[in-house]
């Protein structure tokens, strides 16, 4: 396991480049069994759960070859049907095989992913929409058995207590796109990486319209082929790097992000009273105090990221006056914070709320991650506090942020990992 560890204080200055969006190429990863030719995958980041993804890839049949950033997969032999417990646990995404394995094999044994330390994470919107095309499904000894002798089109409401769901919406598009007869999925999520994966299918031939609002319209094929496709920037790598340009009160361009998906984000930092202007696919964030405390709500996209929350707290913890920052989508996703009050953040939890006071200066401080996006929050004020921060269990962050230690030593920050 490993540890970073930072000495605060430093002014973030530089260009940071962004990523391929985790969160894009793990379903786009887990789509292509749904043909049985080679397709091609691009600006593939060199991230922990990415690797996991593969390695259940090949546990199903999949030849699976990375070469920098290009991946490859051939699946025409994929007879595999069940993903293990031991991988479905270190990565919640591997449920989305469920919805695939159905579509390619109409048979899939899946673990149950259960919840985590960001809240209790249902499945019960994916089971529901399987259900609807057609799967018969069973819960046995911890594992999610789904058969069907053929899956129908139907009208599918995904819409939950907080919004749509993002991988219940993946599970059921997979599954669908191999139905007989057409599939309406309504209060679809909207969010980028379900436009991406539309592309996608598309482009091995599927016929799906309407992805980015709230109903999608797929027409069932009977087989899909192989195809390529080029993942899209890692927006919530792009604001948590903006964010630390702001919590070191630093000037950072970043590269390589798509403006339009960080809307709200730009918005809520204007707010803050931080300098932005963007041009091209480039952003530049300039902070100087004093800022401003403001109030935050996650939300479905277009909505302030869940994932980016974590990393806002850290920031509000620097600025002098009250913040309330509200979960919409995971109200538990709060266990970074006692570790942040360990560094002299004054932080109250409130139901799905975080009442955060902003102090004059955070301490450096031993603090451990307990999850990615959480990590991150910590290793952002690790930044900006004095003295030095040890962040443990990088092991972390490593899942989502490809080099986070070298992409913030190249603007000046002063962050070295080492082994525990
Ligand atoms: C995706 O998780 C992301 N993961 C998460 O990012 C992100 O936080 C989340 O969407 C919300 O934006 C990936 O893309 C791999 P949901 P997902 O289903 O799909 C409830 C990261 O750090 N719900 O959209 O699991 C659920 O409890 C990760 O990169 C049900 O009630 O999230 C939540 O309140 C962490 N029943 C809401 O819906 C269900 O069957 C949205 O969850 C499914 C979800």
């Amino acid at each position: 396991m490993d540890k970073f560890i930072i000495k605060g204080g430093k002014r973030l200055e530089g260009e940071i480049e962004i990523s391929g969006s985790k969160n894009e190429a793990l379903p786009l990863t887990v789509a292509s069994i749904l043909s049985n030719d080679v397709s091609v995958i691009r600006n593939i980041a060199d991230l922990a759960d990415l690797r996991f993804m593969i390695s259940l890839l090949e546990v199903l049949g999949v030849k699976a070859e990375l070469h920098d950033t290009v991946l490859h997969l051939d699946p025409s032999n994929c007879g595999g049907y069940e993903a293990p417990y031991d991988l479905v646990r270190k990565m919640r995404a591997s449920i989305y095989v469920l919805g695939a394995l159905l579509g390619r094999l109409g048979r899939a044994k899946v673990s149950f992913p259960g919840g985590c330390v960001i809240g209790t994470r249902p499945v019960d919107l994916h089971l529901m929409g399987l259900e609807k095309l057609g799967a018969k499904i069973s819960i046995e000894h911890g594992y999610i058995i789904a058969e069907a002798d053929k899956l129908v089109g139907t009208e599918i409401y995904l819409g939950g207590v907080h919004g749509p769901s993002v991988g219940a919406t993946i599970n059921v598009m997979m599954a669908a796109v191999k139905a007989e007869g057409v599939t309406i999925i309504k209060e679809a999520s909207g969010e980028p990486q379900i436009i991406e994966l539309a592309k996608f299918l598309n482009s091995m031939g599927a016929v799906i319209e309407g992805a980015g609002t709230p109903v999608l319209t797929i027409q069932g094929v009977k087989e899909l082929h192989g195809a390529e496709h080029e993942v899209i920037p890692d927006r919530i790598e792009a604001a948590t790097y903006m964010i630390a340009g702001v919590i070191t009160r630093g000037n950072l361009l970043i590269k390589n992000c798509i403006v339009e998906h960080l809307e709200s984000v730009i918005q809520k930092l204007q707010e803050i009273g931080v300098d932005i202007s963007y041009k091209d696919q480039c952003i530049r964030v300039t902070a100087n105090d004093p800022l401003k405390p403001v109030d935050v709500r996650t939300a479905p996209y277009p909505g302030f990221p869940t994932d980016v929350q974590p990393p806002i707290i850290s920031l509000l913890s620097t600025v002098p006056g009250i913040s309330v920052i509200t979960e919409g989508i995971y109200p538990d996703r709060f266990i970074h914070v006692s570790e942040l009050n360990r560094m002299g953040a004054d932080i109250k939890i409130e139901g799905a709320s975080a009442v955060v006071k902003g102090v004059e200066r955070l301490s450096g401080a031993p603090v451990m991650a307990s999850e990615l996006r959480g990590g991150a929050g910590l290793v952002l004020a690790g930044l900006s506090a004095n003295n030095q921060t040890v962040v443990s269990r990088v092991y972390h962050i490593d899942r989502g942020y490809e080099s986070m230690e070298k992409k913030l030593a190249s603007v000046g920050a002063d962050i070295k990992r080492v082994a525990e």
